[in-house]
């Protein structure tokens, strides 16, 4: 979603600030802006410069202006409150423009807020919620609404005029950026990462942060600020990851910390040990190829350390053997892709340790009053650790008793933090929007967890658990294979299905569980409408869909329920419907009922999720880019859902 930068030093930071919004532009985003320091004629200003639409167009706009400002804000905007437009870009100034913000979260109480500062006279010009934030620090630092000289005045008489009640505004102000922006913090009710500059205090921008990330780091040349550590990984490793109510003040010079009420404290360090080539395209030409391509290294990196001495461990889990084998229930709580990761682990957490597992979308279970008990366990997946809902509902489920456990891909995100235990899925940075390698992390790690669950409870023994553990890893093997070898096959079924208005996906058991992951990619990058059903469901309702031509994509790899789905896939053949089927690597037969066949290696049915979905990713990929869309930042979607 949203992105945040900035820079204050003695380089030129409009290229810094470009070069840090293409590192976000990932996220996704509708508009994006900066608002630079300018010192001509010896009187500093803040010029703000936005555009709609991509960051490419406010680099052209700004390599027409003479800035050579060495302190500015950046910000790529993803609309909540207010359509994509210019006025609603960030960054968002004050009356007088002396005071320019950039903003991420939601402010849930800027209608009051809005209403309360309009009445002291201020000025709005957006329809956004992060404005009401500019404004709240410009009266703390001018005690004014209008600016530094005429302002109080105005306030005051707007106060009496209305008669209404409204709170005094910091008179005669503060005139320090990180005090005002402090102050302006108490006021606001919700999720906030935020950066300000004030051109009456040239070379400062003053940050604050309460739920929404933000990552701070001192190079060579200056102080950086950013919400995701890829924009500043270029000028420094050793970055600090802001903490809910700590702020921070950079200058050039350096950067102090301080808590709420301004008291300073000592930031912890984390050093970042992945390499912007993992952030890069590396030769392919697309972020969702090579992330794709990097699946296998993926299952290989999640299993490392996994099995020492001949026993599974993940000490990470924050719970003793004796708190997990008391484990009576499992919630497995998340969004979208990591959803499915879930519905996944219920079938393996089922089969192997007899746990009763439900999968719930976090957005649902927060406001439910599911049945939760100190012997319930919470497993909340989220690639970016960051979704809103997911961490909403593990706030929920802790307070409601349940232990939480993580499953992320994001090094100290807010998931890892507020679980207690975490594993990370070893994917690396993930740049598509299209989630591939974490998906396929989080399904390894589930993996892990079942069977250790397994193991705990007794349900299978240390020897079957290592055999299962081998063939797991095989598992990296084996997506090679699909890499290697179904790229042509994989370009017929694409061509098959590129001009369908609608396609469905379907599977039994674990293909049914796949097929979901399957549809949401396709519809996701290609726009194509899609929707997934257990194959047995067919007709019951969605057979109805099938006339000739009509795509229906079946996951029929060799299982218990085989047979079962080829039956129901003759009878998608009986009324016409175009089928592409993975199946099972020397499965001839299926290629009489299927139009298209995609084969995988064969593989044992609880693992064919990790090697099935595969095929799905780059048929989803081959579709999309069929259609000429942007594989890689679909139209309306963000990589990191930070709002409910
Ligand atoms: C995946 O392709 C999607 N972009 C989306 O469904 C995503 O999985 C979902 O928003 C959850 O995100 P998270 O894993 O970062 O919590």
């Amino acid at each position: 979603m949203c992105g945040i930068v900035g820079y204050t030093g003695d380089e030129l930071a409009k290229d810094i600030l470009i070069n840090g919004l293409k590192r976000l532009e990932y996220r996704g985003y509708d508009s994006a802006g900066v608002a630079l320091e300018d010192a001509t004629g010896g009187v500093t200003r803040i010029d703000v410069i936005r555009r709609v639409g991509k960051v490419a167009g406010l680099e052209s706009e700004l390599a027409g202006v003479d800035a050579a400002a060495t302190c500015g804000i950046g910000h790529t905007r993803w609309a909540t409150h207010g359509r994509p437009s210019m006025a609603n870009a960030h960054p968002h100034t004050s009356c007088d423009g002396r005071i320019a913000i950039v903003h991420n979260g939601i402010i849930e109480n800027f209608a009051e807020l809005r209403e309360e500062l309009a009445q002291r006279g201020h000025t709005f010009t957006s329809d956004t919620d992060t404005e009401v934030f500019a404004h709240l620090i410009e009266e703390a630092y001018y005690g004014c609404a209008t600016g530094p000289v005429a302002g109080a005045a105005a306030g005051a008489a707007a106060d009496m005029a209305s008669g209404q009640a409204t709170s005094a505004p910091a008179a005669p102000g503060c005139h320090d950026l990180m005090a005002a922006v402090r102050e302006a913090c108490t006021r606001v009710v919700g999720a906030y990462g935020l950066a300000a500059v004030c051109a009456d205090e040239p070379g400062v921008i003053a940050v604050a942060r309460k739920d929404s990330p933000i990552v701070i780091g001192r190079g060579a040349r200056g102080s950086y600020v950013a919400s995701d550590v890829i924009a500043l990984i270029d000028a420094t490793r050793d970055v600090v990851v802001l903490e809910d109510g700590q702020f921070a003040r950079l200058a050039p010079e350096g950067i102090t910390y301080t808590d709420a009420e301004g008291a300073p404290i000592e930031p912890t360090v984390t050093h970042i040990d992945w390499d912007i080539d993992m952030a890069e395209k590396g030769g392919y030409p697309d972020f969702m190829l090579k992330e794709i391509c990097e699946q296998p290294r993926v299952v290989r990196d999640t299993l490392v350390g996994r099995m020492t001495g001949g026993e599974l461990s993940i000490d990470e889990l924050g719970l003793s053997l004796e708190e997990l084998n008391l484990i009576d229930r499992v919630y497995v709580i998340a969004c979208g892709t990591s959803y499915h990761a879930g519905l996944i682990a219920k079938n393996l957490i089922e089969m192997w340790a007899r746990i009763p597992c439900e999968v719930e979308a976090a957005s649902e279970f927060r406001y439910r009053n599911p049945i939760i008990t100190p012997s319930t366990l919470v497993v909340a997946v989220s690639q970016s650790g960051e979704t809103a809902d997911t961490l909403a509902a593990i706030r929920d489920a802790r307070i409601k008793g349940a232990k939480v456990f993580g499953i992320t891909n994001v090094v100290g995100s807010p998931v890892a933090r507020e679980s207690d235990g975490v594993i990370y899925t070893k994917a690396n940075k993930e740049i598509a929007v299209a989630s591939t390698k974490s998906f396929i992390g989080q399904v390894v790690s589930l993996t892990l967890l079942a069977l250790l669950l397994a193991q705990v409870k007794y349900r299978l023994t240390v020897g079957q658990v290592r055999m299962l553990f081998r063939e797991l890893g095989d598992t990296a093997e084996q997506i090679q294979w699909i890499l290697d070898t179904q790229k042509d096959a994989i370009h017929e079924a694409a061509l098959a299905c590129k001009d369908a208005r609608s396609a469905l996906f379907v599977g039994r058991g674990m293909g049914a569980a796949i097929a979901n992951e399957g549809a949401l990619k396709l519809k996701e990058i290609s726009y194509l409408h899609a929707e997934a059903y257990a194959a047995g469901e067919m007709k019951h309702g969605p057979i109805a869909l099938i006339d000739p031509g009509f795509p229906v994509i079946a996951i029929a790899t060799k299982s218990p329920v085989y047979d079962k789905t080829v039956s129901n896939l003759k009878e998608c053949e009986a009324r016409g419907a175009k089928i592409v089927v993975v199946a099972t690597e020397g499965d001839e037969d299926i290629a009489q009922i299927a139009d298209h066949v995609i084969y995988i290696p064969p593989v044992r049915d609880t693992f064919s999720a990790i090697t099935a979905t595969v095929p799905l990713q780059l048929l989803a990929r081959e579709v999309a880019l069929m259609r000429g869309c942007d594989v890689d930042q679909p139209r309306n979607l963000a990589k990191s859902v930070t709002v409910e």
